[in-house]
Order: structure tokens, then sequence, then C-alpha cells
């Protein structure tokens, strides 16, 4: 199947997308903040804490130059990923990327429960949480775009619909 990444903004719903898109293709599922997680035996919110986002970007780049090697694998990565250092363009040059769009009001719908584990949404009201969202979207949105497959997610409200549209998505793969 070759080597997936899977990136979009929190709650694009990349880690749900990616473990059934692996199940479907018999492929490995990687999902880098996890991989952070295990190597730091810390959770992402923790390490941006104790290191800063700085570092936390250069880990994160790290991550991705490796994991651009392996086989036979989707990967999910952090909403920043491909935004920072030169990472979009590593994965482009590696594998297929999809974009896994939503609109502000989709994410902040699926982010408003989420906020603690997420260390940039954290302290923020739901009014801040908009606007961080939308303005997050507009800086992104020109990394994101560059993705070779764009899949919409707004029309799906349940996890069980996400896993559902995954042969739309597997149909889109198959076309390019
Ligand atoms: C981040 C998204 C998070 C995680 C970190 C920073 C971001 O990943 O990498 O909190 O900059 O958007 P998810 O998109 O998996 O929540």
């Amino acid at each position: 199947m070759g080597r997936f990444f899977l990136i979009g903004f929190m709650g694009a719903g990349k880690t749900t997308v990616g473990q059934e898109l692996a199940k479907k293709t018999n492929s490995q599922f990687y999902d880098t903040d996890l991989i952070i997680e295990q190597r730091f035996n810390k959770k992402i919110a923790q390490l941006f804490d104790d290191l800063g986002e700085v570092d936390f970007r250069l880990i994160e780049k790290n991550i991705i130059d490796e994991i651009s090697n392996f086989q036979n694998v989707i990967i999910s990565t952090g909403g920043g990923t491909p935004c920072f250092h030169d990472n979009i363009y590593t994965m482009l040059n590696n594998g297929i990327v999809i974009y896994l769009e939503a609109s502000p009001e989709t994410l902040f719908k699926r982010l408003e429960n989420e906020k603690l584990n997420r260390p940039l949404l954290r302290n923020k009201s739901n009014k801040e949480l908009l606007n961080f969202i939308s303005h997050s979207l507009i800086n992104r949105r020109k990394f994101y775009e560059k993705a070779q497959i764009i899949f919409n997610t707004d029309d799906i409200l349940t996890k069980e619909e996400l896993i559902l549209d995954i042969d739309n998505l597997i149909t889109k793969i198959n076309n390019i």
C-alpha cells in the first residue's frame, strides 16, 4: 500500500481515519504524537510545558524524517506537523499526503470538550477557541492544501460515520 500521511487540524479525525484505513489496507498504523509520547514517556501537553514549542517542533521533525523510510504504513501526524520545518515537503516527497479538511465550526464542535489534552487549546474560552481555530486555519491551510488528496469530513458527525466514509477515501486513493 505504500506510505500515507494524514494531515489536518486538531479534531479533523486523523487518528480515527488512520486506524481504520490501516485496518482496511493491511498497513501498519503510526501516530507521530503517540511515538513522541512513548519515547519521552510523557504526554504531549507535559512535553510542551517542559521543553516549549520550539523543541517540540524539532522532535516532531525528527520523527517525520525517520518515519518517512517506513514501508507499508499509514501515518497520522500532529495538527501542526506540516506547518513547521520542511515537514510537508518531506511527506510529499516520500508518500501520499491526505488532508482531512473540516470547517472551523465543525472543528470547534469536535474540540470544545477536548481542550485539556491539547496544550495549544488548554486555557481558551469557547469564543477564544473558535477564533483560534479560524485564525490558525488561515495560516495553516497553505501547508495543508499541498496534499495530493483532500478529504472533507464536515458532513461526518460521528466516529461511526467517519469509519463508514473510509471506502470513499480509498476510492480517492485508488484514483490518483
Ligand atoms: C498540535 C496538534 C496536536 C499535537 C500538539 C500540537 C498543533 O496533535 O501535536 O498538541 O499544533 O495543532 P493533534 O492534531 O493530533 O491533536
